[in-house]
């Protein structure tokens, strides 16, 4: 509760943000776009707290899921999808609204938000369910249903990477599953090349200048009611079955 308080304070007292546009999109990666040709995911890293512009902007409310609780059965539950995405990501928004009440950062889009609050001691909170709230409604659109396919773009970054589409999927289950404790594993683009990460907790790649292109979630929120601690489990079925390539390949075009 204190460091909500200082939070709070301390983001009412600076009102950086106050005057800040905010074109809301109805996800990450959403439709209304910004100018791309004037920021790559390298320049964020020479400019701390800026949003790099293939991001669009995120309101600050929780998406619809983008298909039905029991689509991705039986790979995943509509149970798990019920508790993750009902409650667990519903509770970042939540909470977000509680920390950013009154405060300038109120009404701007998360991924200012999260640019604003990253590596800020006195925001953890605000930074921690920012984010939460972002990588969740990145997770649930690297997911589908339906069988999709790369874009002849992907397909070749992908082949000029690691070879085929079978070792980048083996690669990101692997990086994936070796995450200690909470966290995240990711298809990003790195410099101009694809690479698998992953991330700690709340952290999503593009704080740090890699531009985000799928993610795998490996809080244990995400797969225990279907597979306990059989984690590896979860990961190859959901990256063989249901990774949404579309939608890779759209990332990779905004960059
Ligand atoms: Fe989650």
């Amino acid at each position: 509760m204190l460091n909500s308080l200082i939070s709070r304070r301390r983001l009412i007292a600076s009102g950086t943000l106050a005057s800040a546009s905010v074109a809301l999109s109805k996800f990450a990666f959403g439709a209304s776009m910004q100018d791309t040709s004037a920021q790559s995911p390298a320049d964020a890293k020479a400019m701390p707290g800026v949003v790099p512009a293939y991001l669009g902007s995120s309101p600050q409310t929780l998406p619809p899921l983008p298909y039905a609780d029991n689509a991705l059965e039986p790979v995943i539950s509509a149970r798990t999808i019920g508790f993750h995405y009902g409650k667990h990501h519903r509770a970042y928004f939540d909470n977000l609204h509680k920390l950013l009440a009154g405060t300038p950062l109120a009404q701007a889009s998360l991924e200012q938000v999260i640019m604003h609050s990253h590596d800020q001691p006195a925001l953890a909170d605000v930074f921690n369910n920012a984010a939460q709230a972002w990588n969740h409604n990145f997770y649930w659109n690297s997911l589908s249903p339906v069988t999709t396919q790369p874009s002849e773009k992907l397909q070749a970054a992908i082949v000029r990477k690691f070879g085929s589409t079978e070792a980048l999927t083996k690669a990101l289950v692997t990086t994936s599953a070796s995450q200690f404790g909470s966290g995240w594993g990711w298809l990003v683009l790195d410099q101009g090349e694809l690479a698998v990460i992953k991330t700690s907790n709340a952290e999503t790649p593009f704080t740090r200048g890699l531009a985000p292109l799928l993610t795998v979630d490996v809080w244990e929120h995400a797969y225990y009611l279907d597979y306990q601690n059989r984690r590896p489990d979860y990961l190859v079925a959901t990256v063989s079955q249901h990774l949404n390539w579309a939608f890779a390949s759209a990332n990779l075009d905004r960059v």
